[in-house]
């Protein structure tokens, strides 16, 4: 549960790609504390379900939620239009899915290269693209792009994943000017290392405690709420002027 609370946030329609586990589900749940009517999709039905369960339990509204793979964009624009005709237009996107799956130089096909592309890089742009139309009948809107530190700072072992997401800071700083004239802010949200469940059970060992250790300023372990915490602001009207920008939340890692 956030410490603020964002009164512009409240009845406001949010959509959010991967919103069904990790750091998406954190910022599905961090919209619904608020108030907001939460859109997403994601491929993880069980995960998917048992977050709207949760979130039901704990007497918030049923968030809007569809099994979608978003490199099918021909479903990942259903999706959006579905959704947007049960809770109206969306006033603010999260682009928040990726896979960092791990791969080597030599091991990357022209096949997997375009999957990673699919999922890490290709979603975020036709997604906003389906929004937009409902941000100008708003006059307003938040584009929330989900970058990474990794790259910035040379993680090795996903060079397709680190391709995609340097890539985001260009989608963003490509579009600001043009959604600017309508009112749209858009931002890059980048984190550092998140202990979300996947990245603790398949990649932290003691050499990435160490890593950890080493390169943060800050001695505690970022959480998905973290992240949640900075798109909460971003997508409410207290970012108002804020766009084109990336903002780290990577305990003092780059
Ligand atoms: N966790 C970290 O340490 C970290 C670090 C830097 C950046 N990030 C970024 O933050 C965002 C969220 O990261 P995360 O760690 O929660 O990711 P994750 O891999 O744990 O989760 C992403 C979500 O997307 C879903 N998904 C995967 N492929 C999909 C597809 N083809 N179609 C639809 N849904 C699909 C997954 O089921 C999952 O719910 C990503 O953009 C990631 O690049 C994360």
């Amino acid at each position: 549960m956030t410490e603020t609370t964002y009164l512009s946030l409240r009845d406001r329609a949010v959509f959010v790609t991967g919103g069904g586990s990790g750091i998406g589900a954190a910022i599905v749940q961090a919209f619904a504390e608020q108030g907001a009517r939460v859109a997403f999709v994601d491929v993880a039905e069980e995960a998917s379900r048992a977050l709207a369960d949760r979130l039901v339990d704990a007497g918030h509204a049923k968030p809007w939620w569809r099994v979608c793979d978003v490199r099918d964009i021909g479903a990942l624009q259903s999706a959006v239009a579905d959704a947007s005709a049960e809770l109206g237009d969306f006033a603010a996107l999260v682009n928040n899915v990726a896979s960092d799956d791990r791969h080597t130089l030599e091991s990357v096909t022209p096949a997997y290269y375009d999957d990673r592309m699919a999922i890490n890089e290709r979603p975020a742009f036709f997604a906003i693209q389906s929004v937009v139309p409902g941000m100008k009948r708003l006059g307003f809107g938040s584009v929330i792009n989900l970058g990474s530190t990794g790259w910035q700072g040379k993680g090795a072992g996903y060079p397709c994943y680190a391709i995609a997401k340097s890539s985001v800071n260009g989608l963003t700083r490509g579009l600001a000017k043009t959604l600017g004239q309508d009112r749209i802010r858009i931002n890059t949200v980048s984190p550092g290392w998140v202990m979300t469940e996947r990245q603790i059970t398949l990649w932290l060992d003691d050499e990435g405690e160490r890593e950890i250790a080493r390169n943060q300023c800050l001695p505690d372990k970022l959480k998905p709420h973290d992240i949640a915490r900075m798109v909460l602001f971003l997508a409410a009207d207290d970012g108002a002027m804020c766009t084109a920008q990336e903002f780290k939340v990577d305990a003092g890692w780059v």
